[in-house]
């Protein structure tokens, strides 16, 4: 089996790269992590990816004078790396068009929602703010408009009257752990396409 060589792009916590990276170590997994790029230099998720042995690269978004030059240095460390696969976990910056073209249909985001609902940041205080009955998670490709793009998988968790953000947020992340992986598995074998 060959396995697809996959790069995951993080700006925090990175507890979903935290995922994907023990996947890939699982045998008969389709996919290897062969790269973790952080815009933020003291990223949580850096120090476990290093103690596992995965070459990790900070890219500070604000060393560069434009959203195209920074990047295009992420694009330059993904093709040194052989990337095949982009995986964009927790990573808190819009892209540019020609980055998105050159990644298209080999990128993929995860958000913390059953989208289309709720795009955009603080999913979880606006879902139960609406009364949501259920929430959730989805995986996509990234395609140019913000969390837009096809469907991978998606995970519904339900919220429950006495939920706080956290106690959701909790629940729809135990979801994001499980969902990030297979999705990256049926992108990797090709079962999911763009
Ligand atoms: C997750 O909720 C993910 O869906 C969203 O940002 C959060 C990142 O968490 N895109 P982590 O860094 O993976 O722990």
């Amino acid at each position: 089996m060959t396995r697809k060589r996959v790069a995951i792009l993080i700006s925090g916590r990175g507890s979903n790269m935290r995922a994907l990276i023990e996947a890939a170590k699982t045998k008969d997994y389709p996919a290897e992590i062969v790269l973790v790029i952080s815009n933020v230099a003291d990223a949580g998720g850096l120090d476990f990816a290093r103690k596992h042995g995965i070459e990790t690269k900070v890219i500070e978004h604000q060393k560069f004078p434009s959203r195209e030059i920074f990047d295009n240095a992420m694009d330059v460390a993904l093709k040194a790396a052989n990337t095949e696969i982009v995986a964009l976990a927790g990573f808190m910056r819009l892209l540019s068009p020609r980055f998105l073209e050159s990644w298209q249909g080999k990128m993929i985001n995860i958000h913390p929602s059953l989208l289309p609902a709720y795009k955009g940041l603080h999913t979880h205080k606006r879902a139960i703010e609406a009364g949501e009955k259920f929430h959730g998670c989805t995986v996509h490709f990234v395609t140019p408009e913000l969390d837009d793009g096809p469907t991978i998988l998606q995970a519904k968790v339900p919220v429950m009257p006495s939920d706080s953000e956290a106690a959701l947020a909790a629940r729809v992340l135990e979801q994001e752990h499980k969902i990030y992986p297979e999705a990256l598995r049926l992108v990797a074998t090709g079962k999911a396409k763009l």
